[in-house]
């Protein structure tokens, strides 16, 4: 039997769920594995907070250096959360040779650069598969079992806060704004909704997931981004009348020559593997060159569901003789910022003679066709809902036609890609 020593920065609820695996269940991992999980410290902010709860006052410390320079400490499991200073504590746990283990994909994210570095020159592991897709092994499966593969794209349901509040907007016929506190007073909302629902959250697992997957560094200011406070139920019940189910996805594409790394709210055919993901959980449909099409589905939160996946990065950094290292082009491609997908048009119109041919000139002096249009609510004189849905169009092109459309006429009330 060989102990592992391990350090916990964070005992929150990642930190408070990996703690009680390891209580739990560590037992049967000894067996399963060889590998006897000690945690010799944890960091926390207030020992008061903690003291006299689950976790010995011996284990307890609020001195970085009791985990980052202690020499008998193998890995380093960081759980406090944001950039700073999660990303400066990692680096230094790898520079002192210690692996890493992180949920933490901001920080991860936006020092990904620095920290596989220092890991290369310092031989030590650097792991994170729950910083996407919580439980669901996405990371492992695009870098190892599915390494032979060009993977074409990947389109992800990748944040549980708005797959949740959509599903119920979309179940009730709900508006937003009610879901949403709804969501806040059930405590799957944070307070600040805005990492999650402005998209942030997904642009950043869509910047890990994309980098690996695509082999090529995706940064993640270079990810477009739009979040789900725009969507109406109105668009929901269009959307679903006319075959659509509205998702926030994270969408990756390699292009050969350049890549599509987009986050924002789209429908999918009813009948597409993603459509019917709903609440909370996560999703990630893959395309790959050898194994086609692939879809992994699961629990993208909380804290067993992801300290399941960190317990198995430890074994991982435990056992693996030589820590795995992405392979990046140094040639990184171009995230590129147009990109060709059919269009949802909502717009408001006078019920006026001229008003749908005036509309249908614009997109087609653009070289925009369209497949599907819908009217609802006409009455001669007064104002009409139009939906038209287009065949594959360039964004830009969209958006200069909605930007030009005479607000005299007609007022362009939601756009909302459509994928398939
Ligand atoms: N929650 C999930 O379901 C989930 C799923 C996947 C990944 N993750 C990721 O896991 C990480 C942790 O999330 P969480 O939900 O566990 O957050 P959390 O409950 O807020 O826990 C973070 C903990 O770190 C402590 N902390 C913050 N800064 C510190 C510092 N400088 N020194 C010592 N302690 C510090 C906080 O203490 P206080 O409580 O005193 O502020 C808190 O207890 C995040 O990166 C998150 O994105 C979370």
């Amino acid at each position: 039997m060989k102990e592992v020593v391990l350090g916990l920065l964070g005992l929150g609820n990642i930190g408070g769920g990996v703690w009680d695996l390891v209580r739990t269940f560590g037992g049967e991992v000894e067996k399963r594995t060889g590998l006897k999980l000690r945690i010799k410290k944890a960091l926390v902010l207030d020992v008061k907070v903690h003291g006299g709860k689950e976790v010995p006052d011996e284990v307890l410390t609020t001195d970085r250096n009791d985990i980052l320079e202690d020499p008998e400490i193998q890995i380093v499991c960081e759980f406090l959360g944001g950039e700073q200073p999660a990303a400066s504590m990692m680096l230094r746990a790898l520079e002192n040779g210690k692996s890493v283990v992180t949920a933490n994909k901001m920080a991860l994210s936006l020092h990904f650069d620095e920290l596989r570095a220092m890991a290369k020159k310092t031989g030590a592991g650097l792991y994170y598969e729950a910083s996407v897709g919580g439980a669901i092994p996405i990371i492992n499966a695009i870098q190892s079992p599915l390494i032979a593969n060009h993977i074409e794209q990947m389109m992800g349901i990748v944040n549980g806060t708005t797959n949740y509040i959509l599903t119920r907007m979309a179940a009730e016929g709900a508006e937003y704004e009610d879901v949403l506190k709804d969501a806040q007073r059930l405590g799957l909302a944070e307070p600040n909704p805005a990492a999650d629902v402005e998209g942030f959250d997904a642009a950043y697992k869509l910047s890990i997931m994309g980098s690996l997957g695509f082999h090529s560094r995706v940064f993640v200011e270079n990810v477009y981004r739009e979040g789900i406070t725009n969507v109406t139920a109105e668009d929901i019940a269009y959307g679903r009348e006319m075959g659509y189910v509205l998702k926030l996805l994270a969408i990756g594409k390699d292009n050969g020559d350049s890549i599509e790394a987009r986050v924002h709210p789209a429908f999918l055919p009813a009948d597409h593997p993603l459509a019917r993901v709903d609440g909370s959980l996560n999703a990630v449909y893959l395309y790959g060159h050898s194994f086609k099409d692939m879809m992994l589905e699961g629990r993208g939160a909380g804290d067993a569901p992801t300290a399941s996946a960190i317990v198995g990065d430890i074994i991982q950094a435990a056992t693996n003789a030589v820590h795995p290292m992405p392979y990046m082009r140094e040639d990184a491609l171009p995230v590129a910022d147009d990109w060709q997908t059919r269009y949802f048009i909502r717009m408001k119109a006078k019920d006026a003679p001229g008003v749908l041919a005036e509309v249908a000139g614009m997109l087609a002096g653009e070289g925009i066709s369209v497949s599907t249009m819908m009217q609802k609510g006409a009455a001669p004189g007064g104002k009409a809902t139009l939906i038209f849905i287009t065949h594959l169009a360039p964004e830009k092109a969209v958006r200069r036609v909605v930007k030009a459309l005479n607000p005299e006429i007609c007022q362009v009330e939601n756009v909302i890609r459509v994928e398939s």
